[in-house]
């Protein structure tokens, strides 16, 4: 079976004023897009044609793997922003953050710091290590944190086409918005 683009959970407008509806169609319905459909062009033949997303980035290298983690990374990406979310994480969660990082202000000092850190287009994310620890990761291009140990909770997209219609190459005013979008409900529930 085809992999398939996921639709967003929410509408192309819904971000506003911190991504842009023009933002979002473009990043889901062109960039996300093009990734599942490469996706399917160069699954197509080989042992990995019938396999769910998850396990072609699992067991896939060179431009497979790319389009792969790509198309994944976007469909983690939408689900960890949500119209009415931001604020503050609760409950096991804001207690974890609390115990590793101080507070949740500490956190997205460390992970915007990390994110501004990656130089080129990439990803940040939280990710809870096998041993409970949460952790802020960044990866290069397409990299994913689903090929290692570490669940990935919270991702942050920092190519260029994920801020340049709304923020230019202002990647930390992207990053004050993000912010404004998390959906701490979401990353909760993926906390082991
Ligand atoms: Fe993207």
């Amino acid at each position: 079976m085809p992999v398939e683009l996921p639709d967003l959970p929410y509408a192309r407008d819904a971000l506003h004023p911190h991504l842009s509806a023009e933002t979002v169609a473009l990043h889901h319905d062109g960039h996300q897009r093009r990734c599942v459909e490469a996706v399917n062009t160069l699954a197509t033949g080989t042992d990995l044609e019938a396999s769910p997303l998850e396990d072609i980035v699992r067991n896939s290298q060179g431009a497979l793997f790319e389009a792969a983690a790509q198309a994944w990374n976007h469909a983690f990406y939408w689900q960890c922003l949500h119209p009415r979310a931001g604020g503050e994480p609760h409950g096991r969660l804001a207690e974890r953050i609390a115990q590793q990082f101080g507070d949740t202000a500490r956190l997205r000092e460390e992970f915007n710091h990390a994110a501004m850190a990656v130089f080129g287009s990439g990803w940040a994310w939280l990710v809870q290590h096998p041993d409970g620890r949460l952790a802020i990761v960044a990866t290069r291009n397409a990299a994913t944190p689903l090929t290692g140990d570490s669940t990935p909770l919270l991702a942050c997209n920092l190519w260029e086409h994920a801020y340049y219609t709304d923020y230019q190459n202002d990647r930390a005013r992207y990053l004050q918005a993000f912010w404004k979008l998390v959906n701490w409900d979401f990353v909760s529930a993926r906390l082991r």
